[in-house]
């Protein structure tokens, strides 16, 4: 078979990507052009501002991508963008730009759903071999998914709340951690020790999960200890706060790895970035000898080379959306 080139685009969020992908697995080009510094100055994400700079950006990382590449336009079979879930101003910059290429360059048009698209970073690695159980951890999704095949989803379970990525994030901001959060906690949390007796989610029996108590003991204990003039140790309170979250997507793991029989096991998200859940995801997946992936730091977080490796199974059957796409914000997997 002809190798199948996938230009694809990424905006849900405060990154603007566009990628060039072989046959799903091998990244030929990849632009990323990051508004985080710009971002860091309101302390989150602002989404008016977002649209803005995706609306002034995608042209030069298109640009960029294609430079980058020895494929040109006429080599690409398909043109995939992310459609949900993020924010919906975000989104639409991507779909517009997206559908305007497929248009002018006669190219079928591929819908991507952004959480596939972060379990798909596994496949620019490893082939996924299923049955696999999928743990995405997100700013926006903490889920535990079986999937019996490419695009084929069980959820087994998912946040009650908040998402453990909207956890960190909220934690660092009552630590006084710049946006983003979740590798500030990350840094933090590796120079304390795990002091803080910090309560535990108890949704003991099933695949569940729950942050928002964490994060809410967590805002108590700053405002109480700051209103008693106590000093507060940061770095031991991070180093508290990131064993209990992080535990508990181990024992939910372990759970449905002991329940399933699962031999494989993928870990997909912003969070997977984080090196502390690397090396407890890996001992966890050892006890139940079950081979693990998660994919190299620059695929953990927001990029469109994911959507790339997403859009392939989709474009193998010929799933292609028409001009009538739009945008939307809200989305689980599958
Ligand atoms: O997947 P992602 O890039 O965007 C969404 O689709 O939501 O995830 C962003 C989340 C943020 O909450 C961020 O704080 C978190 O991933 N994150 C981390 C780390 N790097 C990013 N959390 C913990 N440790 C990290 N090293
Ligand atoms: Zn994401």
């Amino acid at each position: 078979m002809e190798d199948v080139y996938i230009l694809a685009i990424e905006s849900s969020c405060d990154e603007t990507s566009i990628a060039i992908i072989k046959n799903g697995r091998e990244v030929e080009s990849l632009s990323i052009s990051t508004q985080m510094k710009t971002h860091a100055a309101f302390g989150g994400v602002v989404p008016e501002i977002a649209s803005r700079m995706h609306t002034e950006n995608f042209t030069f990382v298109l640009e960029d991508c294609l430079n980058k590449s020895s494929v040109g336009m006429d080599q690409i079979a398909a043109i995939a963008v992310t459609y949900k879930p993020g924010l919906l101003g975000s989104l639409l910059v991507g779909v517009e730009f997206a559908k305007t290429l497929a248009y002018v360059y006669h190219k079928p048009l591929i819908k991507v759903n952004h959480l596939i698209g972060h379990i798909y970073a596994n496949a620019l690695e490893n082939e996924l071999k299923f049955p696999l159980l999928a743990l995405v951890v997100s700013g926006g999704h903490t889920e535990l998914v079986i999937m019996e095949d490419d695009y084929k989803f069980k959820t087994l379970g998912a946040t009650m709340d908040d998402a453990i990525g909207e956890a960190y994030d909220k934690v660092a901001r009552v630590l006084d951690i710049p946006y983003p959060g979740g590798p500030g906690i990350e840094r933090l949390a590796a120079t304390g020790n795990n002091s803080y007796d910090l309560p535990r989610p108890v949704l003991d029996d099933t695949y569940n999960f729950s942050y928002s108590g964490l994060k809410s003991s967590i805002i108590n204990l700053v405002h109480n200890e700051k209103q008693r003039g106590h000093e507060i140790k940061q770095a031991d309170l991070a180093c508290s706060f990131q064993t209990v979250a992080i535990d508990e997507l181990c024992r939910k793991l372990e759970l449905g790895l002991k329940n399933t029989g699962i031999k494989n096991v993928i870990v997909a998200g912003g969070v997977s970035a984080n090196n502390y859940l690397r090396e407890e995801i890996t001992k966890s997946c050892a006890k139940y000898d079950a081979h693990v992936s998660i994919p190299k730091l620059l695929y953990c977080t927001d990029n469109a080379a994911m959507i790339g490796a997403a859009a392939y199974p989709l474009y193998l059957k010929h799933d292609f959306a028409d001009y009538s796409l739009n945008a939307e914000s809200q989305a689980n997997i599958g």
